[in-house]
């Protein structure tokens, strides 16, 4: 299809959507916050408590290190639950959790107020103090959100770290962040099997000494080994005297703290190197993430809202655990595989709890299209109001699918462009917009975005370029944590005065944006953000191999699967069976989403005169495309 019956294909919302959309007109919304930025965004920041209110909104007097709500006292955490203690919302369920095997756990405002205050108590008791970093590694549990809350609320800054990683990604990042106290879980469910998360645990801390205390989650209940002195179980700990040792039983004070304080780092893969740590704080990302979620999705008070993502990446922690507690909602968590024990385990959950919205990746509803429409049919979806996806572009044959099979052509679909960078939806249709399938449409309002060449200028519509954002919004990252050169160099470099995104896009004659995907060495695998630097660096600790280059390659379901081509050292022979070597090696160190598809032993790679490796051309290669300029190629 080309450009121009992309953007013809239109779908417009229904009276009923418009009728009750919190926002009625995209263009009213845009015009105010354009006219006016700080004013658009200090009305936003009305919504919320603060314990004492901002000099100014928008500091711009050292770029590109942007402040937001300077001289305000706040905390996160006092907007998520204190706030609402003292209303009806109380007795309102915070959340509802299904575990893989059934399991099924609610938390009411109070509860989930009460545990987290307790375990607050837990860290303080363990020396855990405003500003100290905590390492958290678990399953998709209640006490996910319990663990990043507490350390929210008493001012440390919390690191969570997937899952789904394994021992190197958990040891560089424990290290970097220099974490006294590690979270974990004996285990998680996954697919009816256990993820080891306490023994890749126990093995990424030999590798870091200087952790002093684990506290272990017991979730599985299989054996594990605990180090006496260093290990502690959850359970037990929350059962002290200590954890009701604040005056008042099951009481936490809430820390007071700056709004430019910092609230969590959340590692992601970038161009070079190593993962780098995003910081957020909590007075602009509360703003952000508050407006953003309540605009776009239309949150209601009776709604439920269930954003299918982990915890552990950007989505998990604006949209599962800090945006819905903002609004106070009810929100639904679920800890397994879509397809376990069958493909109509997620649309027997949307049945069963009555999800209003549902927010999830391309990459889910392809995988969940294969097995067909029969599995979504068996199942009443008319609770569902609004649907949303996230993380990739979503290819418009799986948005028809979305759209037609399970919003029975009555939910508008939300494509959501944004980055753990921007800690807040920034390309986006509201409810009331027209969609076109494919495009995730158009800047919320307060974000100037554009597609720009390489010099900077924008570029013609249906054009390619580089995606660009041109003002500071609330929610943005502040710095890469202990490394200030690189945030500076990573994003505000490449042209002067504008965030550089990585990505490529377009944009049609009616302004909306067409994401293409990455211009840099990232790879997105099925949603989930790789760097060819660190998968390289998992083949290469292999004995056998000498260097090794990793592209994306387009795959049905994955959107990007990755192909590694690996030089073997001297006297190591190719064979089928040190291609399995290598894959499995990778996922031990890495984790199995880094595990990659193909393995291809070469001689040599394409590089430049001064060593780099050209992926470029690689990718070009094994596509049968043109190799392009080619004139720095060394080969
Ligand atoms: C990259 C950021 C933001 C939460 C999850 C991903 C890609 C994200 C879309 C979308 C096309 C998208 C971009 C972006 N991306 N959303 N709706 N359409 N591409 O966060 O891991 O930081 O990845 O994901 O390439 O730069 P992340």
């Amino acid at each position: 299809m080309n450009n121009e019956q992309e953007s013809q294909e239109i779908y417009r919302p229904s009276a009923e959507v418009i009728a009750q959309a919190n926002v009625k007109s995209y263009e009213e919304m845009a015009r105010w916050a354009e006219r006016d930025l700080e004013g658009f965004w200090a009305a936003q920041a009305e919504q919320f408590t603060w314990f004492q209110r901002w000099n100014k909104v928008l500091d711009d007097s050292n770029k590109p290190f942007y402040r937001w709500f300077t001289g305000a006292k706040t905390n996160i955490v006092y907007n998520c639950l204190d706030r609402h203690l003292t209303t009806w919302r109380r007795n309102k369920l915070a959340l509802i959790w299904e575990g893989e095997n059934g399991d099924l756990r609610t938390f009411s405002y109070h509860a989930l107020h009460r545990e987290v205050c307790r375990f607050a108590n837990v860290l303080r008791s363990m020396g855990v103090r405003k500003g100290d970093r905590v390492t958290i590694y678990m399953g998709r549990v209640p006490e996910l959100p319990i663990a990043m809350l507490a350390c929210a609320k008493i001012g440390a800054i919390h690191s969570v770290v997937y899952g789904g990683f394994s021992v190197e990604a958990l040891h560089g990042r424990i290290e970097d962040s220099q974490s006294n106290v590690c979270i974990t879980c004996d285990g998680s469910f996954m697919n009816g099997k256990i993820v080891e998360l306490k023994r890749i645990m126990d093995e990424a801390l030999k590798r870091s000494p200087t952790v002093e205390h684990v506290i272990v989650f017991k979730r599985t209940g299989h054996d594990v080994p605990m180090e006496q002195g260093r290990d502690y179980w959850w359970h037990e700990l929350m059962a002290l005297p200590i954890t009701r040792a604040a005056p008042g039983s099951n009481r936490n004070d809430t820390e007071i703290l700056d709004a430019e304080d910092p609230l969590f780092m959340l590692y992601t893969s970038g161009t070079t190197g190593k993962p780098k740590a995003i910081l957020h704080t909590h007075g602009g990302y509360t703003v952000g993430v508050g407006t953003t979620l309540r605009a776009v999705f239309d949150l209601k008070e009776e709604d439920r809202w269930w954003c299918a993502a982990d915890p552990g990446w950007i989505t998990g922690h604006s949209y599962i655990v800090y945006g819905p507690l903002l609004l106070g909602a009810t929100s639904f968590m679920y800890e397994g595989a879509p397809t376990y024990p069958y493909p109509n385990r997620w649309w027997s959950m949307v049945e069963k709890y009555g999800i209003n919205v549902l927010y999830c990746a391309p990459t889910a509803i392809r995988g969940l299209m294969r097995f067909g429409e029969a599995w979504p049919n068996r199942h009443d979806l008319s609770s569902l109001r609004l649907l949303g996806t996230v993380g990739e572009p979503i290819n418009p044959e799986a948005w028809r699918w979305y759209y037609r099979v399970i919003g029975r052509e009555r939910c508008p679909i939300m494509d959501t462009w944004w980055q753990t960078e921007t800690g807040m939806f920034m390309i986006t249709p509201l409810p009331v917009m027209d969609l076109k399938p494919g495009s995730a449409t158009r800047p919320f309002p307060g974000v100037q975005a554009d597609v720009v060449d390489e010099q900077g200028q924008p570029v013609a519509p249906g054009e390619e370029g580089y995606l660009v954002l041109k003002t500071p919004w609330p929610a943005m990252l502040r710095t890469i944590y202990r490394d200030p050169d690189r945030y500076v160099q990573q994003y505000w470099s490449k042209y002067p005065g504008m965030y550089f995104t990585g990505d490529s896009a377009r944009k049609d004659k009616d302004g909306y944006f067409w994401i293409i995907g990455r211009v840099d060495d990232v790879i997105k695998v099925s949603g989930y953000r790789l760097g060819t630097a660190e998968i390289e660096s998992a083949l290469v600790s292999h004995p056998a191999v000498a260097e090794a280059a990793a592209i994306g390659l387009p795959h049905e379901v994955k959107g990007n699967a990755i192909h590694a081509y690996v030089i073997l050292k001297a006297g190591q022979e190719p064979s089928d069976a040190l291609a399995e070597t290598l894959k499995a090696h990778v996922g031990h160190e890495l984790g199995p989403i880094a595990r990659p598809e193909k393995i291809t032993f070469v001689p040599q790679l394409p590089k430049t005169r001064s060593g780099k490796i050209m992926r470029r051309v690689l990718r070009a290669r094994a596509l049968g495309l043109p190799e392009g300029d080619v004139t720095t190629l060394e080969e």
